[in-house]
């Protein structure tokens, strides 16, 4: 045990969070995940390492305690990671260092939010979705101020084929797919559209900052694109790094990723047949540089559902079948990405494929019936642990 060898300095875990759940304290390691339940006497000696200190050190701090119970517990908070050795390697956060001055509120909700078991109680059954739906029901879709005057609008005109409008409108979340390939001309207007840089603007003091067909707070643009294409014409599976400023393709690998990619989206069988999948990160620290308080991590956000949206809307216009989904296995996708998952980390997925024939997107009760027949074929596929649903 390392606190029980004299010679080594131990210092508190700088992403720690405690809070009360009811009557339990409850000190939570959102850099590891690891979430334990203690008397507040345990937050005392956590207070003892701000800086590094030697086991010893703290003995005559603690003058209740035997050095003994002293040495097993602090034993305990270095294996739970409450405490850690310095110079550590894996405990460490240097990357969370870097983004210090969002902590902890931004990087303790991202990281506690990661890796997340995905499940959604209401669909596991229509039983269960029936009591659910009786015991809670359900919030109103649509606000209304009953004794206000109100003002008809004049009825909207839909342009024709190839408008804006329709586009707008043709928009819908595709969970089946034609058996073609994709194009890569269309992969590349759809990525291009998305994620290139289309112009520069010169600023007095930021120098040139790119712009694309998507807002970004501050022009940071943190959104990169990584694609994992698995019916392209011309293009092996693999992933690839979308270079936005040149609109090239960087292959990080190639092989088969058909199975890989169903574990990525939590075994979300419903889109096994897509063409493409995008896997989108966020380079925090390209808005942190600029925006140092925690508030910013929401632009990061908003910034991926402008970039997504422009997506779809790009693939509906080219007549093909996007979608999207927030159900991922974060550090699977990061490990493979290879990147770090804290300066850069995982934040969306969007995804396309060929039409179907029938050319309709498919309805979520259609899934579920699917999902019966095919079920056996995708039990074990999520290797990350969580669970999704069509909604
Ligand atoms: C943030 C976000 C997360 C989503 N996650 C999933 C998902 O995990 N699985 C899925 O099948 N669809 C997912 N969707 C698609 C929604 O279910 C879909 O947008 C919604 O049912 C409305 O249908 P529409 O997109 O056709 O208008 C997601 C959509 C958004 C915006």
């Amino acid at each position: 045990m390392p606190a029980k060898s004299g010679g080594v300095r131990l210092q508190r875990s700088p992403s720690l969070v405690c809070y009360w759940e009811d009557d339990r304290l409850i000190f939570h390691n959102y850099r590891t995940g690891v979430r334990i339940t203690a008397s507040p006497a345990c937050a005392a000696i956590l207070d003892l390492f701000d800086s590094p200190r030697k086991p010893r050190e703290i003995v005559s701090a603690l003058p209740r305690f035997s050095p003994h119970s002293i040495e097993r517990n602090l034993a305990q908070l270095v294996s739970l990671s409450l405490l850690q050795e310095t110079g550590e390697p894996n405990s460490s956060s240097s990357e969370l260092d870097a983004l210090r001055n969002w902590s902890p509120a931004a990087t303790f909700f991202h990281l506690a939010t990661k890796d997340a078991k995905y499940h959604i109680e209401v669909a596991e059954s229509p039983e269960r979705l029936r009591r659910f739906m009786r015991e809670n029901p359900q919030p109103a879709f649509f606000k209304s101020y009953p004794g206000r005057e109100s003002v008809d609008l004049p009825p909207v005109e839909i342009p024709g084929e190839g408008s804006f409008a329709e586009v707008l409108l043709g928009r819908r979340t595709w969970r089946q797919f034609g058996g073609g390939k994709l194009a890569l001309a269309a992969l590349s207007r759809l990525l291009y559209l998305s994620w290139g840089v289309t112009d520069y603007v010169g600023t007095e003091f930021l120098g040139r900052l790119p712009l694309k067909t998507s807002p970004s707070g501050g022009a940071r643009h943190p959104i990169e694109a990584y694609v994992v294409p698995l019916r392209v014409e011309g293009l092996p599976e693999g992933i690839y790094h979308y270079a936005s400023d040149r609109h090239r393709l960087e292959c990080l690998r190639t092989g088969p990723m058909k199975r890989r990619v169903q574990q990525y989206l939590c075994g979300q069988y419903w889109y096994e047949d897509a063409a493409a999948v995008v896997f989108m990160t966020a380079v925090f620290d390209r808005v942190y540089w600029k925006y140092r308080f925690p508030r910013a991590y929401r632009t990061v956000l908003l910034d991926a559902g402008h970039v997504c949206q422009t997506f779809c809307l790009t693939a509906t216009w080219l007549g093909l079948a996007p979608f999207c989904t927030a159900a991922f296995a974060d550090s699977l996708i990061e490990r493979d990405l290879g990147v770090d998952g804290i300066g850069e980390s995982m934040i969306y997925v969007a995804g396309v494929g060929v039409r179907p024939r029938n050319s309709r997107a498919l309805e979520p009760g259609s899934i579920r019936s699917r999902r019966r027949s095919r079920e056996s074929s995708t039990k074990g596929a999520s290797a990350s642990g969580c669970e999704a649903n069509s909604r």
